[in-house]
């Protein structure tokens, strides 16, 4: 939003699931709804890529893992993932559209780059799609209880949005395809990130057990090894330092409020 009145922005309202044309240099392939037309959407976009030379880079997901039965995760492992599962749409499709993306490399010439990116969150995000951190920073600033699935014993990494996306430049601008694990190492189980979200916003905020969802994985943590040393990138942003970054936003879009950054400016 805040770049249309930018000359050199356009924005085109295009459903990717439909071939599109255009002349372009370079596509970074974000679109994705958790669902299987993932796929078609990465197969058009590769299309895109070869008929007119662009660069294509595929923002592919921790969920490639899946279960890790290795920690922290290495872009060597191949993953455990069920594939008839609830998630299994998700990580199935990222699964297939690496695939596509290194069969079009290899067999078409497209030059492509892979990032496997791990939890992102920061200003901006919907409100309302479920993720862990909206949701904890939603339900604390809404004074409802935070939902914790399972025993809140399962770890995430969570990286800020800024560093995610120096991140993905680099990888678009080197000369690299990867896979590349995009993520902070810092881990948090979820009762954690519970107590962090309450010292940010509210000491007070309950806690509420939930069951887990099926095939939930125990464990994530990249090791970003392979990007620090062929992309000279690292995340700067802790998740204390994030995350009132990210309440901010969320408190003016959930109460309109504006006060804050009058008090912060003065
Ligand atoms: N945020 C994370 O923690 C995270 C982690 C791993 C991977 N990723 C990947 O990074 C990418 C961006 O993630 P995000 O968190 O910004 O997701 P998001 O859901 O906030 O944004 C995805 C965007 O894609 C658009 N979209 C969905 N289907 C489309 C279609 N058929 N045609 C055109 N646009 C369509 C949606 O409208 C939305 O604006 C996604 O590919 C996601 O799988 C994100």
């Amino acid at each position: 939003m805040h770049h249309f009145g930018n000359p050199r922005f356009e924005l085109i309202r295009h459903d990717v699931v439909e071939p599109l044309l255009l002349e372009v240099d370079q596509i970074y392939h974000l679109a994705c709804p958790a669902s299987p037309t993932n796929v078609v959407g990465t197969l058009n976009m590769l299309g895109l890529a070869k008929r007119v030379g662009a660069r294509f880079l595929l923002t592919s997901t921790s969920e490639v893992y899946g279960d890790p039965l290795q920690h922290p995760q290495v872009e060597t492992y191949w993953g455990n993932v069920n594939p008839i599962g609830v998630r299994s749409c998700y990580d199935e499709g990222k699964r297939t559209a690496e695939t596509l993306t290194m069969d079009y490399h290899r067999g078409a010439g497209v030059e492509v780059r892979i990032a496997r990116i791990f939890n992102t969150y920061g200003p901006r995000m919907c409100i309302d799609d479920g993720r862990v951190v909206s949701n904890f920073v939603a339900q604390a600033l809404r004074k409802e209880p935070l939902t914790v699935y399972g025993d809140g014993k399962q770890t995430r990494s969570f990286q800020y949005v800024s560093d995610l996306v120096e991140g993905l430049m680099r990888l678009m601008e080197g000369e690299h395809v990867g896979p590349f694990n995009l993520g902070n190492p810092g881990e948090f189980t979820m009762l954690e990130l519970a107590q962090v979200v309450q010292e940010t916003i509210d000491p007070d905020a309950k806690i509420e057990f939930r069951p887990n969802t099926e095939d939930d994985p125990h464990k994530r943590k990249p090791d970003i090894s392979k990007a620090k040393e062929l992309l000279g990138w690292e995340p700067k942003i802790p998740l204390r330092k994030g995350l009132p970054r990210m309440v901010k936003d969320f408190r003016q879009r959930i109460f309109g409020d504006h006060n804050e950054d009058i008090a912060s400016s003065a």
